[in-house]
């Protein structure tokens, strides 16, 4: 790769709640970033940036903007349990038009995956990235297929990508919940920019936590990417609300998602 400040970088999904939030750091830091959404960029462009409105799942105006581009940041698409129909152009024809273009253009990806990829895991088990995966939708089975694309380009084509299975990334948790599965905001930038100048990356898999005591995820491929969490949910402890009072919710890591329709009998009555 590239020096740190001539990287030519995309951002994906600039328009959400995360994509904002990157699309002003990183601007500062890669002069010439891209920034990218279905819908409209609703802040200011800084100066040295420059927004394109596009959808994922087209497939032309995708290798159209991304030509000449050595990191593509994919936080675009749908981020919450919806009907298959509607994950589908998005999360699946999206990504997949996204890992051609970097192979086009030897880029690689960093993909926002998520701990909805492993949500019905119970609550007690402390998981490693080995473990097997267990989505809790067709938004966690969206984000593995977008992981194992990764691996698929990386083996077959050496394109390499760094997948970042976030928990909660907020500016503070808010229910008993985050204090295991909060992000801070600068954690997650500190974990974009490590996974845009590790020198190699090869396909890598992250969780994206902070280093909260409570953490239910621990050994990943942080460490050789030179990255290390900072923040630790933990001193805001006092100040969360308990999970809403919901047996399936509560005893998944994957909380509220895997309650939504949930359709098995009881424990011990089927
Ligand atoms: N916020 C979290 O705690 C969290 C947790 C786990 C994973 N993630 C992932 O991180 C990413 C960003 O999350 P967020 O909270 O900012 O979500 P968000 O919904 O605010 O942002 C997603 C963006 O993707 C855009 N998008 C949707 N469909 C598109 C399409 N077809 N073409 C182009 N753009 C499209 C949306 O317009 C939106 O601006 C998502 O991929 C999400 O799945 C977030």
């Amino acid at each position: 790769m590239s020096d740190a400040a001539s990287r030519k970088v995309l951002l994906t999904g600039a328009s959400g709640v995360l994509g904002r939030f990157l699309a002003a750091e990183l601007a500062r830091r890669y002069p010439g970033l891209v920034l990218t959404d279905i819908l409209p960029f609703p802040d200011k462009v800084l100066e040295g940036a420059r927004f394109v409105q596009a959808d994922l799942a087209d497939a032309g105006r995708i290798a159209e903007i991304t030509e000449g581009v050595d990191t593509i940041i994919h936080f675009g698409g749908v981020a919450n349990e919806k009907s298959f129909e509607t994950i589908l152009p998005a999360n699946i024809v999206g990504t997949v038009n996204v890992f051609e273009a970097a192979r086009t253009n030897r880029a690689r990806v960093i993909f926002a995956s998520s701990n909805h990829t492993i949500g019905f895991h119970e609550r007690d088990r402390k998981l490693g990235i080995a473990d097997r995966v267990k989505p809790d939708g067709f938004y966690g089975v969206s984000k593995l297929f977008g992981e194992n694309v990764g691996s698929f380009y990386f083996d077959k084509f050496g394109v390499e990508s760094v997948h970042l299975r976030i928990g909660s990334a907020l500016r503070k948790p808010t229910e008993t919940r985050h204090l295991s599965t909060w992000l801070s905001y600068p954690d997650l930038l500190r974990m974009v920019v490590a996974s845009i100048e590790a020198e190699k990356t090869g396909y890598a898999l992250l969780w994206g936590v902070s280093a909260n005591t409570r953490s239910w995820w621990g050994e990943d491929d942080a460490a050789r990417l030179g990255y290390r969490a900072e923040d630790n949910a933990e001193v805001f402890a006092d100040k969360v609300t308990a999970d809403p009072d919901d047996p399936i919710a509560r005893r998944f890591q994957g909380g509220s998602f895997t309650s939504q329709g949930y359709g098995r009998a009881p424990e011990g009555k089927s």
